[in-house]
């Protein structure tokens, strides 16, 4: 091949080059098919190529595609602010439009700092988080992420967010059972944050079910009422990082609606434009926007495109077609569906640790020993070769940090479009069984034991 002038992920790789998508599956330009078991990066929410989202692109296209947000308001920006005002819960009824999940959470936690601004407490500028996270890769995004291998080489410019453990019950950071553990994992913000100070406290952010950085680790129940009743304690705003949960990924509009609670300030992207255009939001509360109406009235974040009329006239049809294909109430019978196949899985490969997730984000972990849930030597790469010979057979999965220490683990995160039928379901299950099949028989040549 000539070479290229695209920086891809990785620099050594070949490449397939896409042609076109149809429903949940990809075509190559060799015709070969996949099936997207991972909606990309967990975006392509309502599959590929529907129709209905590229005649809403070409009918905006054709009126007006740009307009600068300090010049113009858009029917289609306002139409969206609108319908996520109303399609969420509580008070959270202000939209700040952005073109990634990154710029979401940066924004959020301008937002945070500002409020406080606002409210004349300005020293409250920290914002605190989990270590086993991932919030985005612009640097205060980064900052606020516990996930060691995308910090590392950034360490001296971030801010020290992480300070408390993740929820994650198979791992419990305190040695716990998960039915009497009494939320220690939770309990521990109260002690960061008198550690911390609260006084320089702005805001906690946490994604409601972890994504890349410890594939789909959901906490049990009572979890983040606990989290939630700490910050009020202690003052401080909690923020929601939705970009992965949001817009249906697990059966409702905000995974949070799974626990009860309801943020101060929440962070949208992916599923949003659903990759049919860049687009993300951070979502605030009328609590929040209320100190800022009453005094500067200017947020201080903002991007060229925020808001494009363009890119809202597509997160506006993807929030239709979610609506009138009544996709949102199918997507747990649907996630749970697959997660009783996935569990079968489990009486057949012993190297399946745990399978976690609520919805279509689904998670699942791989050790050398089921009983010790001792992980596979990292050098080994396990979770990469899973991903290349599921890819080579025709699935697409996508990887995931994994263990204690957020770099010791192997996962693999499942997420379909919420449009997979049952019939691909199944599908998606067999290719996953055969790829797992492969890995075991290459360990095996290999020499690796893998304990029952
Ligand atoms: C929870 C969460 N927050 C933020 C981001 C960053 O989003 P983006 O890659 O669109 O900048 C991601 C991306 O994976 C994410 O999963």
């Amino acid at each position: 091949m000539d070479r290229t002038y695209l920086i891809k992920p990785d620099l050594d790789e070949d490449y397939p080059v896409i042609d076109y998508g149809k429903g949940v599956y990809l075509y190559d330009i060799t015709g070969k098919r996949y099936l997207d078991a991972s909606s990309g990066a967990v975006t392509a929410n309502i599959g590929h190529g529907v129709q209905e989202i590229t005649e809403a692109m070409l009918n905006q296209a054709k009126k007006v595609s740009f307009v600068y947000r300090s010049q113009f308001s858009s029917k289609a920006a306002e139409n969206l602010a609108k319908k996520i005002a109303l399609s969420t819960p509580g008070d959270l009824n202000w939209s700040f439009f952005v073109n990634s999940g990154s710029e979401a959470t940066e924004t959020a936690m301008k937002i945070a700092i500002q409020y406080w601004q606002e409210k004349g407490r300005p020293r409250k500028t920290k914002i605190l988080s989990r270590w086993v996270s991932y919030h985005g890769i612009t640097l205060g995004a980064l900052s606020m992420s516990g996930h060691p291998g995308r910090r590392s080489r950034f360490v001296p410019l971030l801010a020290d967010s992480p300070v408390i453990s993740p929820p994650y019950c198979y791992r419990c950071p305190f040695n716990k059972q998960p039915n009497t553990c009494e939320y220690e994992c939770a309990k521990e913000l109260d002690l960061a944050i008198s550690r911390v100070g609260p006084e320089s406290v702005a805001a906690f952010i946490a994604e409601p079910i972890v994504g890349a950085a410890g594939g789909a680790i959901t906490p049990p129940k009572d979890y983040y009422k606990i989290i939630k009743e700490i910050c009020e304690k202690h003052e401080i705003l909690f923020i929601a990082d939705e970009v992965m949960t949001g817009f249906g990924r697990t059966g409702t509009m905000l995974a949070c609606e799974h626990w009860d609670i309801i943020p101060d300030i929440v962070s949208l992207g992916k599923g949003m434009g659903a990759g049919y255009a860049p687009i993300a939001a951070t979502l605030v509360s009328e609590r929040v926007m209320a100190p800022i109406q009453n005094g500067t009235k200017i947020i201080m974040s903002g991007h060229t495109l925020s808001a494009n009329p363009q890119s809202s006239a597509v997160a506006l049809a993807v929030m239709d077609y979610l609506e009138k294909q009544n996709i949102l109430t199918e997507v747990e019978p649907k996630g749970t569906y697959l997660l009783n196949l996935l569990g079968k899985l489990k009486n057949k490969f012993s190297f399946i640790g745990d399978i976690r997730g609520k919805g279509l984000l689904i998670g699942v972990e791989f050790v050398g020993n089921p009983k010790t849930k001792q992980s596979f030597p990292r050098e080994l790469k396990v979770t990469e070769r899973i991903i290349k010979v599921a890819k080579d057979q025709g699935l697409l999965l996508y990887p995931a940090a994994a263990g204690l220490d957020g770099t010791s683990g192997e996962a693999i995160i499942i997420s379909p479009p919420l449009t997979i039928t049952i019939r691909e379901i199944e599908e998606l299950v067999k290719l996953f069984s055969s790829a797992l099949n492969k890995i075991a028989e290459e360990l095996a040549i290999q020499g690796v034991k893998i304990e029952w």
